[in-house]
């Protein structure tokens, strides 16, 4: 027997949402996208008809119809209304950082844990099959004695759909350290500490402890230049380099094999996922403690 869809939300109506989330909600097995809010009722209306959703102007209103929520609002807009979708009894699919204030992470982590709810954090290089099966095997192989990664994205030139107000004011030390970060420690180990500084064009540049000695660097910048952009990984030992592979344009089918896990989860009842909200709030402690180390130096 065949059990009826989860009824998904999607809260956000941006480009984010309209590319990445409402597709892929939309095409995974097991969820119906029922509906929509964004603080732009016309736009939610839009996004909601092409998918046979209902759009909704109150977000309460919305959490009442859903079993699940999608978010593709920024960072400081998803962790309160997510911490109230999870003590609604709503699973969440959330997106990267899970916040900005550290308490407001610590808040949606216990808000999760308290109701029992299953948590993804949208860590796209953690969903893209070709960088498991790296993983994989770089994990399985072992005695790695550490990683360099950069990543250089062009979000902030001023044609860019990404150029948005929190990405903006943020930089790509929150917006792209965190994927960075969720690779790395998934290869190397827990993240243990982190040293920061920053350079010119929004760069910022990190030295990651993992648990187990191994040491990696990370560097990330949304403003580097189109000519610039591109990602890059390798680990290495005395017994040579692992290249991690170059990435898929395309973001909804790694978002697609997130909410088919959150929602294998769901129906397992586990609210444990190897990047779960809790994974999320401790990536998020390493860019916070990073953006206070850059914060100082800059005040010298
Ligand atoms: N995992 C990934 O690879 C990946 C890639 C891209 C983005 N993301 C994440 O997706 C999220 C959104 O991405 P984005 O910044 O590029 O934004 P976006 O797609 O432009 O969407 C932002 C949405 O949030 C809404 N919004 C903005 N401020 C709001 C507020 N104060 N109250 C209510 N709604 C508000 C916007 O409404 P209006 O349309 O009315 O302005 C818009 O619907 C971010 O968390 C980002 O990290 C993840």
């Amino acid at each position: 027997m065949t059990s009826a869809p989860l009824r998904f939300g999607l809260v956000g109506t941006g480009h984010w949402a309209r590319i990445a989330h409402a597709p892929a909600l939309a095409l995974t097995e097991g969820i119906e996208l029922a509906a929509v809010w964004g603080r732009d009722p016309g736009a939610a209306a839009a996004l909601a008809a092409e998918h046979g959703a209902t759009s909704f102007a109150d977000i309460e209103a919305l959490l009442a119809a859903v079993d699940g929520v999608a978010f593709a609002v920024p960072p400081d807009v998803q962790a309160p209304i997510a911490a109230a979708a999870a003590r609604a009894g709503k699973h969440l699919m959330l997106e990267k950082p899970i916040a900005i204030a550290e308490a407001e992470a610590d808040e949606l982590v216990t808000a999760v844990a308290e109701s029992q709810v299953a948590s993804v954090v949208f860590f796209i290089l953690r969903f893209r099959e070709e960088m498991r099966a790296w993983l994989a095997d770089v994990t399985a192989r072992g005695g790695w004695a550490g990683g360099l990664a950069s990543w250089f994205g062009s979000s902030l030139l001023e044609s860019s759909p990404f150029n948005t107000p929190w990405r903006r004011d943020k930089g790509a030390l929150w917006d792209i350290a965190p994927h960075v970060i969720s690779l790395l420690w998934a290869a190397l180990g827990p993240v243990t500490s982190v040293t920061a500084d920053a350079g010119p064009a929004d760069v910022s540049h990190l030295i990651l402890h993992h648990e187990g000695g191994a040491s990696s660097t990370v560097t990330v910048s949304q403003n580097g230049g189109e000519a610039a952009a591109g990602f890059e990984a390798y680990l290495w030992s005395d017994r040579g380099r692992s290249v991690a592979p170059r990435m898929m344009p395309d973001p909804v089918p790694a978002l697609s094999t997130a909410l088919s896990e959150l929602v294998a989860n769901i129906r397992a009842g586990r609210t444990e996922h190897p990047c779960d909200a809790r994974f999320g709030r401790d990536v998020g402690h390493v860019v916070a403690e990073a953006q206070r180390q850059i914060d100082q130096r800059r005040r010298g």
